[in-house]
């Protein structure tokens, strides 16, 4: 069997699939996110490792009679684990959801000559999340601390040191960095030198299902696993869930509402990033590339909406009670718009200090009529990325879903009947990119000779038509609701 690791922002999942994609066994460990200030987002290292220990633990502990072949990782992208001259972590690992290097990013962005300039190198803006920014930071805040980085990794490459003792990385994580050189799959000498960085401070690219190293003996012992076991690149998680829904070709594009939402597609040539308005990065496949956009207000605005409403309901209301409520209401709800961006937002519009706002109010609208509104438009959202896509010659016929709101029928017809577009469930997606991770340790250990034969596997498990009646009420709706935010930018901030 095939194991895959998935570090998350809060949880370490570990599962093992077997030759035919099945899961065999898995596990799960939580860890804390610590906000040392508003809008910073840290994380120590060495808990990682720990739930990783663990979970590995258990899941090995269940295969008895299986030979594990390979293992994958996967994890959080964007974040900095930096390294000392003896592999020490000089400070804990500051987080994509990370917000302070903001500032550097415009420094970088006007270092290499503007916004044209950047995406000549990178093919992406320098978001605030993103590794770039975060070396800057470090060396005006953090100068000693910066002076003793020998060596910087993203966080499932730090559990990669652990288990094998390299410095590597794959090249979709790379591209989240921001240094990388998307369109030849390489580090940016120029980029990194901006940042401060020499390419000996860089780690080791790899397409996502090479192998990069053997587990060491140590670690092995500790799993029951034999010593050299090989140990994948894989890749970042928001790369990997698209992966783990199977679109990994033209054609159809992976819609995930968990809190945030990613619109995540595949390429068969690097697209220009036009504006940079998308997140342009290596794909899963050595010939593959991945665009996505990654909105921060998805499944998130309705869990507001109903901890904004549980203390009047008693404390106990449910999702599920939420959703009738929307149900029960006319689709376009009546003339009631929401604006999503209460945690600002990076897609559609690149808005830091964006806000939500309901518009349209009437004194004959209720909670139904919110609750509607509120899925309407983090749908309208993901609608909106999806014309990205198509401007950037990405067309998609088909969408298929995951993320926790695909649980809910209402969820997912109403992502069919605002898109226009036929939606499908896939086998797989919903245990999230540590499938995708264990695709690629297959590939890596020879049980499938590519992404595409790996990703045969993942099997549709519903299929939901648009209505066509609401598809052309939310048609004429849309380029309403894309007026929103240029209308209202200038009374935020
Ligand atoms: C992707 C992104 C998140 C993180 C956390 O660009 O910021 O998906 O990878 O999971």
């Amino acid at each position: 069997c095939f194991i895959g690791v998935d570090l998350g922002t809060s949880t370490c999942k570990t599962l093992a699939l077997d030759a035919e994609g099945g899961v065999v066994a898995r596990a799960s460990i939580d860890y804390p996110l610590v906000t040392p200030r508003p809008g910073w987002a840290e994380q120590d290292p060495q808990l990682w490792w720990q739930a990783t220990v663990e979970t590995m633990r258990q899941v090995t502990a269940r295969l008895e009679g299986w030979q594990v072949q390979a293992i994958g990782l996967t994890g959080q992208m964007h974040g900095l684990v930096p390294l000392d001259a003896e592999d020490g972590v000089i400070r804990p690992a500051m987080l994509w959801c990370d917000q302070r290097a903001a500032p550097q990013c415009e420094t970088i962005t006007e270092r290499v000559g503007g916004l044209d300039a950047l995406l000549a190198l990178s093919n992406n803006r320098m978001l605030p999340g993103f590794t770039g920014g975060k070396f800057l930071w470090m060396a005006e805040q953090e100068p000693d601390a910066f002076a003793r980085l020998r060596c910087f990794l993203n966080p499932k490459d730090y559990l990669r040191l652990r288990m094998t003792g390299v410095h590597a990385t794959d090249v979709s994580d790379a591209s989240g960095t921001g240094l990388f050189d998307v369109r030849r799959r390489r580090w940016s000498p120029e980029l990194l030198a901006v940042v401060g960085l020499g390419q000996a401070q860089a780690p080791a690219v790899f397409e996502s299902s090479e192998v990069t190293a053997g587990l060491s003996t140590e670690v092995a012992r500790l799993w029951g696993l034999p010593a050299g076991l090989p140990v994948v690149a894989g890749g970042g998680d928001a790369v990997m869930q698209t992966t783990s829904q199977g679109v990994v070709r033209p054609g159809s594009i992976g819609v995930t509402i968990g809190t945030a939402g990613i619109v995540g597609g595949a390429a068969y040539a690097c697209p220009d990033n036009r504006d940079g308005l998308l997140q342009v990065s290596c794909g899963n496949a050595p010939d593959r590339w991945h665009v996505m956009g990654v909105s921060l207000n998805a499944g998130g605005s309705f869990q507001w909406l109903k901890e904004t409403l549980a203390p009047l309901a008693g404390g106990d209301l449910s999702f599920d009670r939420l959703a009738a409520l929307a149900e029960s209401t006319p689709a376009g709800a009546e003339g009631l718009l929401f604006l999503p961006y209460l945690m600002g937002e990076r897609c559609p519009d690149i808005a830091a200090d964006g806000r939500g706002a309901w518009i349209g109010l009437t004194r004959a609208h209720g909670i139904g009529h919110m609750s509607r509104a509120v899925m309407e438009g983090v749908l309208f959202n993901m609608r909106a990325i999806l014309d990205l896509f198509a401007r950037s010659g990405l067309d998609c016929e088909r969408l298929r879903a995951s993320g926790g709101a695909t649980a809910s029928p209402l969820w997912l017809q109403l992502l069919a009947d605002v898109t226009g577009r036929p939606v499908a469930t896939v086998s797989g997606a919903s245990e999230g990119g540590a499938f995708g991770a264990a695709l690629l340790a297959g590939i890596g250990a020879g049980r499938w000779a590519s992404l595409d034969e790996a990703v045969g596997v993942v099997a549709q498990t519903r299929q939901i038509e648009p209505d066509p009646a609401r598809a052309d009420l939310y048609d004429a709706m849309h380029p309403v609701y894309k007026t929103l935010y240029p209308a209202m930018e200038a009374t935020f901030g």
